[in-house]
């Protein structure tokens, strides 16, 4: 370990610029957008390079916030990270030297700690914080921590710290979830990549974002597969090789420029994004009688003949894949407002994820909030534009879709959440006719 680093446990947050959108709404978007690459995908295939001390290199990486953390993350560690050209990634791990994972990026992103699994499995030890990430509810990391003591890590939790070693190597074994966890499952499949032995994982998760990283570990060397849709085994590798990949479509982007055509009445063609990973959102969606047609790499959308306001009312409950993703339960309730009657709306996946239903509120939506995992929403609402804030960045992209589709002006602070996971939102929102401005905070003059 370089000893000249200072060994950080505090931080200040850095100052963040505090920027506004400005959206004049009432507008139908029409035309092509392309979508971008996973933002969950592409984080744990960052992690996944450090498995090895080869370079591997990434294509359609979204240029976003979390893709910026993330590669300063692995720098602090020694890793190299190149970006050769837009949305290319090239991670080499060959000179780890710093196994400190700080608070200072785990408090910017929990994805940070995707990096427990693979450093502990390639260089038996790690000290790792434990992650903040997004405000939608208490996100323990139980679960991951668990498994690698099962994979016989010891772990302990000091001043906000995991202290992780593996004496020895890893030891392949059956990890038993209680329940199913998208990160918890890719920590789990990492760690054993280099773990001695059979490692198997059940309940696993089975968001493509999973599958695209176990597609990107075979090319890497690694022995493993999902042998049932709720079970991936492994056969843990003395070393993995550096591998190319390109990473999957965003199906969170999709389904909000989905709705984005809804809400608004528009015609939009969405680029290279297949229907196969949006699971129950295209059934809820079909449910409210919006037509979208799936292509081979492309999805139609047209809302011209529904047109906001004539919707169906839907019931929805999220669930792990192919549920009804919880990041698309934002969107989702922003198409309900439009829908002629009153759906009811279950968040059975985090607690606090549904509180930014208030905001939604502030813009004219007829919304009750029943608990913290229940809500009703009664339509169709006429939107108006208003001032709301965004707490964390699914549910900021929704208030943007009900800014489209409001009347007047609306402004939403807090933009720079939407910037983690959306690669130049507002310039797709622009090219598809709709009136959006990022401004400083301060020099917003709101109409509404
Ligand atoms: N949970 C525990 N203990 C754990 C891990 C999870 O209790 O150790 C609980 C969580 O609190 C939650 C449930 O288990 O109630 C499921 O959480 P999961 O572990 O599946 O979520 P995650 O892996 O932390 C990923 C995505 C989230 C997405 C969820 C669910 C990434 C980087 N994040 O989080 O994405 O909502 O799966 O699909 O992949 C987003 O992109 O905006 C986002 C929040």
């Amino acid at each position: 370990m370089a000893d000249a680093k200072p060994f950080q446990w505090e931080v200040t947050p850095e100052p963040i610029t505090k920027e506004v959108f400005r959206i004049e709404g009432g507008r139908p978007l029409n035309g092509t957008v392309p979508i971008s690459g996973s933002k969950n995908a592409a984080l744990k295939l960052f992690a996944a390079a450090t498995l090895t001390g080869e370079r591997c290199r990434f294509t359609n990486v979204p240029e976003i916030e979390d893709v910026r953390v993330m590669t300063e993350t692995l720098q602090d560690l020694g890793v190299v990270v190149d970006h050769p050209a837009p949305n290319v990634y090239e991670v080499a791990s060959g000179d780890v030297e710093w196994l400190f994972v700080p608070l200072e990026a785990a408090a910017k992103m929990r994805a940070s700690f995707m990096l427990l699994g693979p450093l502990l499995a390639r260089f038996g030890r790690v000290i790792i914080s434990n992650p903040g990430g997004d405000r939608i509810g208490r996100r323990p990391v139980d679960l991951h921590v668990d498994a690698m003591r099962t994979l016989g890590a010891e772990i302990s939790y000091r001043n906000g710290y995991y202290f992780a070693t593996a004496p020895g190597r890893l030891r392949g074994t059956e990890i038993r979830f209680p329940f199913v966890s998208v990160m918890g499952t890719e920590n789990a499949i990492l760690a054993a990549t280099l773990a001695d032995g059979h490692t198997v994982i059940r309940p696993a998760a089975q968001e493509p974002e999973v599958d695209d990283l176990i597609a990107f570990i075979q090319k890497m060397g690694a022995e493993v597969q999902r042998t049932y849709p709720d079970t991936i085994e492994i056969n843990g590798k003395r070393r993995l090789r550096g591998a190319d990949h390109r990473v999957i479509p965003d199906r969170i982007e999709t389904g909000t420029f989905i709705v984005a055509a809804a809400v608004t009445g528009g015609k939009l063609r969405l680029e290279g994004a297949p229907c196969d990973h949006l699971g129950r959102f295209l059934d809820v969606v079909a449910s409210t009688g919006l037509s979208v047609s799936c292509g081979k790499d492309s999805i139609d959308v047209d809302a011209t003949d529904v047109g906001p306001g004539a919707f169906r009312p839907t019931d929805v409950t999220t669930a792990p894949y192919p549920g009804l993703a919880t990041d698309l339960q934002p969107p989702t309730c922003v198409l309900l407002t439009q829908a002629n009657g009153t759906s009811r709306v279950h968040e059975a996946i985090f607690e606090d994820r549904l509180e930014w239903l208030g905001e939604l509120r502030r813009m004219g939506a007829g919304i009750t909030l029943l608990d913290d995992h229940h809500a009703t929403i009664t339509g169709p609402a006429r939107l108006r534009g208003a001032e709301v804030e965004i707490g964390d960045l699914r549910a900021g992209a929704s208030l943007i879709l009900a800014a489209l589709a409001a009347e007047g002006v609306t402004t939403i602070h807090g933009a720079h959440h939407v910037h983690r996971g959306y690669e130049n939102i507002e310039r797709k929102f622009l090219d598809l006719g709709a009136r959006i401005e990022r401004l400083a905070e301060g020099n917003d003059s709101t109409n509404s």
